[in-house]
């Protein structure tokens, strides 16, 4: 009898024909993703589960999951999951790494675009017909060359943003638990303490997964020591911020601006948030371009094939 493996989302293709090859599939098919109860019902009997990062797989979850030997994140991020639970469990978690660091990399920087041009406020001045002749002082945003972009995590995605700066002659400040000095030669990134970097950037990109650690990083303090003409830009989780601070800072024009992918409450956005010129928002899209989605699916499917073949997983979560 072949194994059985469950799949919370619809994914792309390549990777629902690779666990097929192999297993008897279910996927959910419907537009959203289920309720716990739907889940702790669905993942009954499985042995291989593919989630996202909208299914909480906590410690309920977990212990109804007896017959599952592997969690497959479709994410880099595995906050959605009690690790430490899922291996006292004896339960292998996986996730999607590298394949999506460029791709939310360009997002970040499209957001810090958008932000700093006043792209969306454009886009919006001409389709509501609000254009009538061109106005010496419309729209007027900030230069992104010849200033200090700040780095708060420096992993694979932070990285890959910060290389994608060449180019605009800018100043890279990092902050990171620990140093990288391959990272600080090549790129020419100056490690800082977190106030050095949050006082003298112009652009701040967060790129530190959510943990204990990392919850409410930004707050009433971070904002109030960033510079008024700094711009926030958020692609990697909500809660890394505290929004309510965040909208008081915009209001009060503590910083110039924001631009987010990510929301405390996804998909609910603060509504005071909806309401600002000087942000862009996303609904979480970092990963999504049609070439790395497809890859995340493939080794998504890969570590569920190599688990359940007894082999070694290509990607765990230790
Ligand atoms: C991730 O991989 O963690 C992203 O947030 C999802 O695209």
């Amino acid at each position: 009898m072949s194994n059985k493996v469950y799949v919370t989302r619809e994914i792309p293709k390549i990777g629902l024909d690779i666990l097929s090859k192999y297993f008897e599939v279910e996927v959910n098919k419907k537009d959203r993703p289920l309720t716990k109860d739907e889940l702790i019902s669905k993942i009954k009997g499985k042995d291989a589960v593919l989630t996202q990062l909208t299914d909480q797989i906590d410690k309920e979850v977990i212990e109804k999951a007896n017959t599952v030997k592997i969690f497959a994140n479709y994410a880099v991020g595995y906050n959605n999951i009690d690790i430490e639970f899922a291996k006292k469990r004896d339960i292998i978690v996986t996730n999607t790494p590298e394949v999506l660091s460029d791709t939310t990399a360009e997002l970040a920087w499209a957001l810090l675009f958008a932000v700093s041009r006043r792209v969306v406020e454009g886009d919006n001045y001409v389709r509501k017909g609000k254009w009538k002749q061109f106005s010496p002082k419309l729209l007027l945003g900030q230069d992104i060359n010849n200033k200090t972009l700040g780095i708060i995590g420096a992993g694979r995605i932070g990285k890959a943003f910060a290389k994608k700066s060449i180019g605009y002659d800018m100043e890279i400040l990092y902050h990171n638990r620990s140093r990288d000095m391959e990272f600080e030669k090549v790129y020419n990134a100056k490690w800082v303490d977190m106030d050095t970097l949050l006082n003298r950037s112009d652009f701040i990109s967060l790129h530190v997964p959510l943990t204990d650690a990392t919850y409410h990083l930004i707050g009433k303090k971070e904002l109030n020591n960033m510079k008024d003409t700094a711009i926030l830009i958020n692609t990697s989780r909500g809660a890394v911020i505290d929004e309510e601070a965040l909208v008081k800072a915009l209001e009060n024009e503590v910083i110039w601006g924001a631009g987010l992918d990510v929301f405390e409450n996804e998909p609910v956005v603060h509504n005071k948030l909806l309401d600002m010129d000087n942000v862009v928002l996303l609904p979480h899209i970092g990963s999504a371009s049609t070439e790395t989605r497809d890859k995340m699916a493939k080794i998504a499917a890969k570590n569920i094939v190599q688990v359940l073949k007894g082999k070694d997983p290509i990607s765990q979560v230790k």
